[in-house]
């Protein structure tokens, strides 16, 4: 059967993270996998879900299945946090994934149902796994540029003249807040720009919000989705509870279904879930039976938003810090760095320069240089630096010919 198996490219994040994990010099600084770490470079549970796991193991009676679309408490809780404005709530459907990406894949199903072979727009650079998860499921994928070529920023005038080429029928992948790799949001005039465009020329939003209170507050993270609604009638969401609850392995995530009426929403819900149904059945339980026990508590939340509070203020902190010692050592390069948010800062870097990074020094940054913020601590900083530093500069003689 095998022999002739074709060999297609391995996940460039887990290429990373192999290839730390065979690394066994004692100084080597793990800044690849999107993971949130503390000052000791731990990914400790939050104490907000280990009280609701010991409520929940305390009082749970039963393993029985839930059922294709998960945990109903779980899903309205989610739509009460994200969308408390909703004014219809009857044409939203919410259903539980394994984790983001699983429901980047139910919507990649659904969509590809809906219209096969159909485009869907990625910001470039995406998040890498964006790469694999639509052609998989039959799209064809098409670049929208997001970031100016000299890594300063992003590019509002590009994104738009690229856009303004999506035609009825497209999706188009909007990530919310704390772009996967850049860094770069945009701001609300950009939003409502954006989604008056994207109204105009009939194509889909899918939204994708995996940091949500990593960039700037739970509540302003999910203002682009108020937007996005005041604007479209039909649009799916994609939420990650990984990184906000720190549920990681749990796998838990949710795919948000709205279209101009109640009908129309449950039939959209049905072929979603007929879509899960021939795939995975049913999404595991404990991370939503989590997530749903610390919403429906308000000692719970609090605590869980002030968590989350520290984490964002400590990625602020090192973000800083990282912008000015970089600029110290190689001046006016680096202050874009600084406006950028939520868990990532992107280099722009070569494949050559993150081979050095990695072979000479020991240093795993994510491709194109996206670099975990909150892997930095004061151990380590000097020697990212330093790292970075030395290949930069060895780039800058090599150009001018040294
Ligand atoms: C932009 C983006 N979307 C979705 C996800 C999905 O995360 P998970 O499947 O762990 O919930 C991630 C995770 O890194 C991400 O960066």
């Amino acid at each position: 059967m095998f022999e002739s198996i074709p060999t297609s490219p391995v996940d460039p994040i887990f290429k990373v993270m192999a290839a730390c994990q065979a690394d066994l010099r004692p100084g080597k600084v793990d800044l690849g996998i999107g993971v949130i770490r503390d000052a000791q470079g731990q990914t400790p549970v939050m104490a907000a879900v280990s009280q609701a796991e010991q409520q929940l193991y305390r009082n749970q009676r039963s393993k029985a299945y839930l059922g294709p679309a998960g945990r109903l408490e779980y899903c309205q809780a989610l739509a009460r946090l994200l969308l408390p404005t909703l004014t219809e709530p009857d044409r939203l459907a919410v259903i539980q994934t394994p984790g983001g990406t699983g429901a980047l894949r139910v919507a990649a199903d659904l969509l590809n149902f809906t219209h096969p072979g159909g485009r869907l727009w990625l910001s470039d650079p995406p998040w890498v796994t964006h790469r694999a998860i639509f052609p998989a499921a039959g799209l064809q994928l098409q670049d929208y540029r997001y970031q100016h070529p000299g890594h300063s920023g992003l590019d509002f005038d590009a994104l738009l003249a690229d856009l303004s080429h999506v035609q009825p029928g497209d999706t188009v992948l909007l990530q919310v807040a704390g772009h996967n790799p850049t860094g770069c949001d945009l701001n609300h005039q950009q939003w409502h720009q954006l989604s008056a465009l994207l109204a105009e020329r009939n194509a889909l939003p899918l939204l994708d919000l995996a940091y949500h209170g990593l960039a700037q507050s739970l509540t302003v993270d999910c203002e682009p989705l108020a937007i996005i609604a005041q604007y479209h009638s039909q649009w799916l969401l994609c939420y990650s509870c990984s990184k906000s609850f720190g549920l990681y392995n749990e796998r838990t995530g949710a795919l948000f279904i709205h279209t101009a009426n109640p009908a129309l929403t449950r039939r959209v819900q049905q072929e979603a879930v007929n879509r899960i149904c021939a795939n995975y059945y049913m999404p595991p339980d404990h991370g939503a039976a989590v997530v749903a026990t610390i919403l429906a508590s308000k000692e719970l939340s609090l605590r869980w938003q002030q968590e989350l509070d520290q984490s964002r203020q400590r990625l602020q902190q090192q973000r800083q810090q990282l912008v000015q010692a970089l600029n110290q050592r190689l001046p006016g390069q680096w202050s874009q760095l600084a406006s950028q948010q939520g868990l990532f800062s992107y280099l722009g870097l070569s494949t050559t320069q993150l081979e050095q990074l990695a072979q000479q020094h020991g240093v795993y940054l994510g491709a194109g240089g996206r670099i975990n913020i909150s892997g930095l601590n004061s151990q380590n900083q000097r020697i990212v630096v330093t790292a970075i530093s030395a290949v930069v500069r060895a780039d800058h003689k090599q150009a001018e010919g040294v």
